[in-house]
């Protein structure tokens, strides 16, 4: 018998702030990248009938003795049924003996460590006097990611949103106008989104992409978020010629990543990358050396993010005796 502990998704909002969750994610990728952590292969396959995609990301944190996995994934037609398209649950295990430690609810999870990596990319890739930031792709992903981004950017003035529908763009700069400062507002077009812009946060499901090479400027970052799948693409692929890469996971990044397109295609090696994300926190060293360069920070989500989070949670779920107790 072992004494699990289950916490629900609003248990845990409130445990971890952005700013811990950052610094975390940061940690995580530094330990990864010195060998102190395992990412386990990835499982990510189409639940065709009912428009799904089901994963189980997993891993091991050897420093901080966290193991376990999430399984889950994005369920396209789940607005409709009032749920969230991303669905995600986690399994936490003693390391010492394999035995099941805690249960939790992960969509809050998903959703900070993502906007954690998120901004990380955004700090150490896109000029500081970046001014204005395009949004392809107004869901949940597109809200998180901005209001991330606008945390480490911080002369931003001008936001643009473009969504396939023109009544998500509209919805959410109507919510997010009365939260943030600089002028935000929606585009019925994404070459007009695109263009002259500085940041492009691209957080869309597609499998076709929406941004075009003539588009980008010198001097732009690209954050790519939405493609962590087979097949899911946003940017166009020759972007990557003009580019300095850097990437979450190599391996995930070329299978299920923005980059797989690229790659695929022949238009880059994996030589042709210049980093991934762990090396570049590990250094500190900037990525950027002028301001003129193009730079992408592609992420496709690594287990190590939802891991130290949930050991974090955990943690302090068990300080403030939060969650429910199970005998399995
Ligand atoms: N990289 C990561 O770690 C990570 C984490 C979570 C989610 N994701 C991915 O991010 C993507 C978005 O997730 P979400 O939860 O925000 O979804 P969502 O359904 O809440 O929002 C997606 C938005 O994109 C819009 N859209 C779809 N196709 C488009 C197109 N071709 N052009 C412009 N807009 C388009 C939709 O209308 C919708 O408003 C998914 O692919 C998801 O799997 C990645």
């Amino acid at each position: 018998m072992a004494e699990v502990i289950v916490l629900r998704d609003e248990e845990i909002e409130g445990l971890v702030t952005f700013e811990e969750t950052m610094e975390m994610v940061e940690k995580a990728f530094a330990d990864f990248y010195q060998g102190h952590s395992s990412v386990f292969p990835v499982v990510r396959e189409e639940i065709e009938k009912h428009q799904g995609i089901f994963g189980v990301k997993s891993g091991y944190l050897a420093k901080d003795e966290v193991l376990g996995f999430k399984a889950g994934g994005f369920w396209l037609n789940n607005g409709q049924k009032g749920l969230t398209n991303h669905q995600s649950t986690m399994v936490l295990f003693d390391p010492l003996t394999g035995r099941p430690k805690a249960l939790l609810g992960a969509n809050y999870i998903t959703k900070i460590r993502t906007a954690a990596l998120g901004a990380i990319g955004c700090k150490y890739l896109a000029r500081q006097d970046s001014k204005i930031i395009t949004v392809i792709g107004a869901g949940l992903q597109g809200r998180n990611q901005l209001l991330a981004s606008l945390n480490v950017l911080p002369s931003i003035e001008e936001i643009r949103v473009y969504d396939l529908n023109i009544e998500y763009a509209k919805m959410m700069v109507k919510e997010m106008n009365e939260e943030i400062e600089p002028s935000i507002q929606a585009f019925g077009d994404a070459e007009e989104a695109c263009r002259g812009t500085d940041v492009i946060l691209t957080t869309t499901p597609s499998y076709k992409f929406i941004v075009k090479n003539e588009w980008i400027n010198k001097g732009t970052h690209l954050n790519c978020i939405g493609s962590d799948t087979k097949g899911k693409q946003e940017i166009d692929p020759q972007i990557f010629t003009r580019a300095k890469i850097v990437v979450d996971n190599l391996e995930q990044c070329i299978t299920i990543g923005e980059t797989q397109h690229a790659y695929n295609l022949g238009v880059i090696d994996k030589e042709d990358i210049y980093a991934e994300i762990g090396s570049v926190v590990s250094t500190g060293s900037p990525v950027r050396t002028n301001s003129s360069e193009i730079t992408i920070f592609d992420t496709t989500g690594v287990t190590i993010q939802d891991l130290i989070v949930a050991g974090k949670v955990i943690e302090k779920a068990e300080s403030l005796s939060k969650g429910t107790k199970v005998i399995v």
